[in-house]
């Protein structure tokens, strides 16, 4: 398979997730939902960032990152040369909560397999979460004031956890790190390679703290 068919056969992939996701009835968020939000961004993104769930806007247009934190996340992107069209952009639930309230349980774990396969796909090189949630996934017992901007190696991917954008401009303080955490993405994408690549989604495993590495 050349490097043409693997990208036809990503987007493919990618399309599939999306039209399951938007008829996806597998948690409560499907009811209040307008649009489903897959996600968006090239099958060869480098780099992912995965925020929590989709807002007013998001749900209205079924797009993530529409409303102000979208357009302050592509501020942050143009400061390090990147557009929002360059990046896979998702997140944790596809659907909105009702009211922006925060994902339960329940639905973070009946969303999760979509992102597992839309990472599988992408196979990017590096990872950003955004906010608590979605850095969660990832790093259950970190707390993101310790661990926000730091690289971490888990199941072979590179994880950089990040304040949300929205927290941000909630909370002007939290700028300058958020800010600092950009600047260093370049640096960390030039240091970092795609993950073998691996044909079978990987089971679920608990991430044992212990075992984390520092990048
Ligand atoms: N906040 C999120 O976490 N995700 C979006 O898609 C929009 C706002
Ligand atoms: Fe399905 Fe995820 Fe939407 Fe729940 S949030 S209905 S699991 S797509």
């Amino acid at each position: 398979m050349d490097k043409n068919d693997r990208k036809r056969l990503g987007e493919a992939n990618l399309a599939q997730i999306a039209s399951e996701v938007s008829v996806c009835e597998r948690c409560m968020l499907h009811h209040s939902r307008k649009l489903a939000v897959p996600g968006e961004g090239p099958v060869e993104a480098e780099i992912m960032f995965i925020g929590e769930g989709p807002g007013f806007h998001e749900n209205q247009q079924g797009r993530p990152f529409v409303g102000a934190a979208g357009k302050y996340l592509e501020e942050l992107l143009a400061t390090i040369g990147l557009k929002r069209e360059g990046v896979f952009i998702t997140n944790v639930v596809k659907c909105r909560p009702p009211n922006n309230r925060d994902p339960l349980p329940d639905e973070l774990a009946a969303c999760s397999d979509y992102l597992e396969r839309q990472i599988q796909v992408i196979n990017p090189k590096v990872i950003v979460t955004l906010g608590r949630y979605s850095m969660a996934r990832f790093l259950p017992n970190a707390k993101i004031s310790d661990v926000h901007g730091q690289s971490f190696r888990i199941k072979g991917r590179v994880v950089v956890p990040m304040f949300h954008p929205a927290a941000a401009l909630h909370q002007p303080s939290l700028k300058p790190s958020i800010e600092r955490d950009f600047s260093h993405l370049p640096e960390l994408m030039a240091k970092s390679f795609k993950a073998p690549e691996v044909e079978e989604p990987m089971p679920e495993t608990k991430t044992d703290p212990t075992q984390l590495s520092l990048f």
